[in-house]
């Protein structure tokens, strides 16, 4: 028998969405978060380099220059309302996160400091713009512990090494979520007025990603299980700096200080890649530039399989003083000191612009013609908006998680405040009862370990900065073959105290579901856009394809796709130079 809990609000995910959320909503109704993991261990705690916002305490700046270089380096496929909303909130967003006690760098003058970062400019494209709101390289950790610290002072419940694997539904309406329980094996129903995802990502279908263990796609899984669609899943942003091998982060503010990629022939490539701002250009652009470097055998090191950031002409004191976790992370990981020499890099799976639609309220959208869920709603990674479109700027994701989550909260709670207990389905935790005793039944040759390292091994080959038809159907084959291997695969642990083996066994299940979505979705965009570069489509194709892909999993297992129209405003597609 499940154990029952009746919230208003429930929070899935405990990162900065999640707790932004919760301290909306435990202002103002009852709530929960329930969490993977202990709250201060999200993947938030690894966003290194900043929070944007145009204060405007270091340059001149302003929220519509912001929004303009959201939307050119989105590639015109984010919808320009919600990034109004975003940049214009931005500032208050950061000042309030200053008020709650976040330690900012600061200038002389003691006010919070800024730095460059890939994409931002001043006027239009002009020149890059100090922008980004930081504390040293450690500004995710920082905002998780801020906001924890919040939600704990103002009454939150948390529910943590819990492992979401249902969403309950009642005649249409979300009714709460059935959850596993770690450290007993107990499922657990969260019965309540309303739900928030928010997830995070599922960077660890690929090999090379700045990715943890655990961003595995659980949220949005459970959507495409549940019938409803993700949105936009053929845009995934490879981060150009992921340290050689590891894919481990070395933050963009590396060049925002002064970093400069260089080729295994010495040569500052980016000069030719973009000529304006170099090695500030939007991530997409610096992937792929190193991609193709390494491609044509300009690469470095002895396998001439890698980039080098040099960090050699920036000023030590800087290195130490505004970068030094990842300094330390190539001097630990590479035993290379960025002082002295350059540090060998690799484009490395980082982001997911793609995920469960939403409005502006965080409201889950129920199909691609904008109908809701009525209680359901998603914020951060996990959800798609859509600010980032087809490549979101460095910096745009800890403001999306502050701004879209604390817009989640609020809309889930005046939800929750008049709106009824909605009745749970009968027999609420009966699926999920019945999956996990199916997974701990017989024995198997199969193992989770080796189904997850071919899908990593193929999605990094075949689907990622670079794609072709040929490479998605390849790569869409072996989802086919492992999907079969996957479901006669059995857990061999069958205890109940802390089963690891059994949660990554599911969460497997989830990135299956996850990859498939991404190829299924890329391989019918046939044209480039952002982070979904096509080989044998190299064209933006804004006639046809100025429109977000909606895909969804039939109950007999086929996957279907709509479109939606993107929503325009002040800026028209233009050709993206920099
Ligand atoms: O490079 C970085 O510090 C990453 C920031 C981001 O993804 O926004």
């Amino acid at each position: 028998m499940a154990q029952i809990h009746e919230y208003d609000a429930v929070i899935v995910g405990a990162g900065g969405a999640g707790l932004r959320a919760a301290l909306e909503a435990g202002r103002r109704v009852k709530t929960a978060v329930v969490s993977k993991l202990y709250p201060t261990r999200s993947h938030t705690g690894a966003a290194q380099g900043g929070m944007c916002a145009a204060l405007a305490n270091v340059e001149e700046d302003s929220w519509e220059w912001h929004a303009f270089d959201t939307v050119k380096g989105s590639d015109f496929l984010a919808d320009q309302d919600a990034v109004d909303i975003m940049c214009k909130e931005a500032v208050d967003s950061v000042l309030e996160l200053e008020r709650m006690g976040l330690p900012f760098n600061r200038t002389p003058e003691g006010r919070i400091d800024q730095r460059r970062f890939g994409g931002h400019t001043s006027n239009h494209g002009e020149a890059p713009v100090k922008r980004a709101c930081y504390a040293a390289d450690r500004t995710g950790h920082m905002i998780l512990q801020t906001l924890f610290q919040q939600c704990t002072k103002f009454g939150v419940e948390f529910y943590n090494e819990f492992f979401v694997l249902d969403l309950l539904m009642a005649d249409g309406v979300c009714s709460g979520i059935v959850a596993y329980e770690l450290a007993t094996g107990r499922l657990h129903i969260f019965h309540c007025k309303s739900v928030l995802f928010a997830t995070g990502g599922y960077g660890k279908m690929f090999k090379i990603t700045s990715n943890a263990h655990t961003l595995t796609g659980d949220g949005p899984g459970v959507v495409y299980r549940a019938g409803l669609p993700l949105e936009d899943m053929e845009f995934y942003q490879f981060h150009p700096t992921g340290l050689y091998r590891l894919g481990i982060l070395l933050s963009e503010a590396a060049r925002g200080e002064g970093g400069i990629l260089r080729n295994g022939e010495g040569e500052r490539f980016m000069e030719r890649y973009a000529p304006t701002i170099k090695d500030l250009a939007p991530r997409d652009m610096v992937s792929r530039a190193e991609f193709f470097e390494i491609k044509e055998g300009r690469g470095a090191g002895p396998d001439k399989d890698c980039i080098l950031l040099d960090l050699t002409e920036v000023d030590p004191e800087v290195i130490e003083k505004k970068l030094p976790d990842i300094t330390e992370f190539a001097r630990t990981y590479l035993d290379v000191d960025p002082v002295k020499e350059g540090v060998p890099i690799v484009p490395t799976a980082h982001y997911a612009m793609g995920g469960i639609p939403t409005n502006v309220q965080a409201e889950v959208l129920a199909d691609h013609t904008g109908a809701v869920v009525q209680g359901f709603y998603a914020a951060g990674e996990c959800a798609c908006v859509s600010v980032h479109g087809a490549n979101r700027l460095g910096t745009n994701s800890l403001l999306d998680i502050v701004v879209f989550g604390r817009r989640g909260g609020i809309a889930m709670a005046e939800y929750a405040s008049t709106h009824p207990l909605p009745p749970l389905p009968e027999g609420a935790e009966k699926a999920s009862e019945k999956w996990i005793a199916a997974l701990c039944d017989g024995g198997s040759e199969e193992s989770t370990a080796s189904i997850r390292a071919t899908l990593q091994d193929e999605m990094m080959d075949k689907a990622s900065v670079v794609r072709t038809e040929d490479s998605l159907s390849s790569v869409l084959s072996t989802i086919t073959e492992l999907r079969k291997r996957y479901e006669v695969c059995r857990v061999k642990d069958r205890s109940k105290i802390f089963n690891t083996e059994l949660v990554e066994h599911i969460e497997l299940g989830f990135l299956l579901d996850m990859a498939e979505a991404l190829v299924v979705a890329a391989r019918a965009r046939t044209e480039s856009r952002g982070g979904h570069y096509r080989e044998d489509h190299q064209m933006r194709e804004d006639d046809h394809w100025l429109k977000h892909s909606f895909i969804t999993r039939t109950a007999a297992g086929d996957t279907k796709l709509h479109h939606k129209d993107v929503t325009m405003g002040r800026y028209e597609p233009v050709e993206r130079k920099y």
